[in-house]
């Protein structure tokens, strides 16, 4: 009752100087919060740890954005404790009454929006538009997942037999492990936390790394909203401290993941195994990587696809698994496309993303800096280097780079970066380019620009990837418009801000009452 359909929550309108400034005083404000301590949060109590880890501005790595306490197998099996505690209360609550807690905790990120995206700016580095977009979308999960909720808190009757009143119905997993990336450090997060939660699921949420500050701005929106003690703990650690001990604990019924193949790979495969005094089976969603192409037709219109090729390539540094790192320009336009394409890319300046008049910032850390930095040298080896721009001295840069030249057999046609290094692939006609776009492991997103109608209809049926975008970028997919998520290598699960998403996190109940 009395709850509206559910709207995107608005982007920000960084022309305007209003907006501007608020989002300056915003990071002027967390600028005087850097470098405290921050506990675990367990059972609605502050946990420390002799073990810290510090986060840094990947831009100035002089500035220590926090220190953060890291759980070891101790602390889980103290948040299991906690999550076990706090289970049956938060499962018996009406779904209304749990979605009540996320449209709550929306608000509150709501009012905090550009507090929650300054400390993006300096922990990752997110452009003012990019940490917007993050935040936003986080409220968009909230509150797209009340609704789903309420949607699947109604039992559903099944058949018309007289006599009979068969009714399905879901109730929560128990509980669940969230895995997060850093790349989307609330959005992502709050998404697969918040599903988890509202459907009655008690979380322990860890947070990558180099984002576990934001992790415990996430923390502190629940708090805030009330959610009762234990139904969400936050606990980062080391994965290789505690990583396999929360994916194979007995007691953790549904791990959340989003991340690399590579690490998917490892949970699926921990989590298949049974432990002792393990009672179900437990439940994998893996959101993992991309190799995500854009073709350019002949009668592409340049202006439209040069911007959103950059955009989609070169946006956050390339660093999301919607990133386009490929594109197939067909042969009659393939000059016109490169050079409009170079021109392009020589007009966007790298610099901290807490400066507005740059483009792309750092990457997140050293450890990506030197992986970028590796398949560089791959790229440029087996095809031939179009553009590699000027960064700064300082701080985790790595160059915005173009290579032409490539074709399948290469790596760095299969192999997902993470970066801002985009192949350019060369076909003979259409046919060829749909061919080479699906000639990856990875199905995520996809997209095409082109005017006619027979070529989108064959990319419709033919270009296999779990989010086609045609006539547009392939990044930016939105909560409820855009549900988003891939298959073959990309991931097992559904889709992200859809509707089939939440039911991931509930056991169905069938129950038959002979009247
Ligand atoms: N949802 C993001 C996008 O579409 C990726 O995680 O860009």
């Amino acid at each position: 009752k009395g709850l509206t359909r559910f709207e995107n929550e608005p982007f920000a309108d960084f022309t305007q100087e209003t907006v501007r400034r608020a989002f300056v005083d915003a990071l002027a404000v967390v600028r005087t919060q850097l470098g405290k301590e921050y506990p675990l949060v367990i059972g609605g109590q502050e946990v420390r740890t002799a073990d810290t880890l510090q986060s840094v501005n990947p831009a100035n790595p002089n500035e220590v954005i926090g220190t953060i306490c890291q759980a070891s197998t101790k602390e889980i099996d103290l948040a299991i404790e906690a999550a076990k505690k706090a289970a049956p209360a938060w499962k018996a609550l009406s779904p209304e009454e749990r979605a009540g807690y996320l449209l709550k905790a929306a608000e509150i990120a709501r009012t905090e929006i550009f507090t929650l995206c300054a400390w993006q700016t300096l922990e990752v580095g997110k452009q003012y538009d990019q940490a917007q977009a993050d935040v936003a979308e986080a409220i968009d999960f909230m509150e797209y997942y009340a609704r789903e909720m309420i949607r699947f808190g109604k039992p559903q009757r099944m058949g018309r037999a007289p006599g009979e009143m068969s009714q399905l119905m879901y109730q929560p997993k128990g509980i669940a492990a969230v895995i997060a990336p850093w790349n989307f450090p609330l959005a992502i997060s709050c998404g697969m936390s918040s599903a988890a939660i509202v459907a009655g699921n008690p979380v322990l949420y860890k947070p990558a790394g180099p984002s576990s500050v934001v992790g415990f701005t996430l923390s502190e929106i629940f708090r805030k909203a009330g959610l009762p003690a234990g139904v969400f703990n936050y606990v980062p650690g080391r994965g290789s401290v505690m990583g396999d001990y929360l994916v194979e604990h007995p007691d953790v019924a549904l791990i959340a993941f989003t991340g690399s193949m590579e690490v998917g790979h490892r949970i699926i495969n921990k989590a298949s195994v049974v432990h002792p005094g393990q009672k179900q089976i437990k439940k994998v969603i893996a959101e993992l990587g991309g190799k995500n192409a854009i073709i350019i037709d002949d009668d592409a219109d340049l202006d439209e696809a040069i911007r959103e090729v950059l955009h989609s390539a070169f946006a956050f540094q390339g660093q999301k698994c919607s990133a386009c790192s490929r594109v197939i320009v067909v042969e009659p336009i393939y000059a016109k496309f490169i050079e409009r394409l170079v021109e392009g890319a020589k007009s966007l300046a790298i610099g901290p993303a807490e400066d507005p008049t740059y483009f792309m910032g750092p990457v997140v850390d050293d450890k990506a800096q030197q992986n970028v930095l590796k398949y560089i040298g791959i790229a440029t080896s087996e095809g031939k280097l179009l553009y590699s721009s000027p960064v700064p001295d300082s701080g985790y840069y790595a160059p915005l780079t173009i290579v032409e030249g490539i074709t399948p057999e290469h790596r760095i046609a299969q192999e997902e970066v993470f970066g801002p290094v985009l192949a350019v692939m060369k076909v003979k006609n259409f046919d060829q380019a749909i061919e080479w776009a699906n000639s990856t492991r990875y199905s995520l997103t996809g997209a095409v620009f082109s005017r006619s109608p027979k070529h989108l209809e064959k990319a419709r049926e033919q270009f296999n990837v779990g989010n086609l975008y045609l006539n547009r970028g392939s990044t930016g997919a939105l909560v409820e418009r855009h549900p988003f998520g891939g298959f073959n290598m990309s991931g097992i699960g559904s889709k992200a801000g859809g509707p089939d998403y939440l039911l991931q996190f509930m056991d169905p109940r069938l129950v038959c009452e002979n009247t």
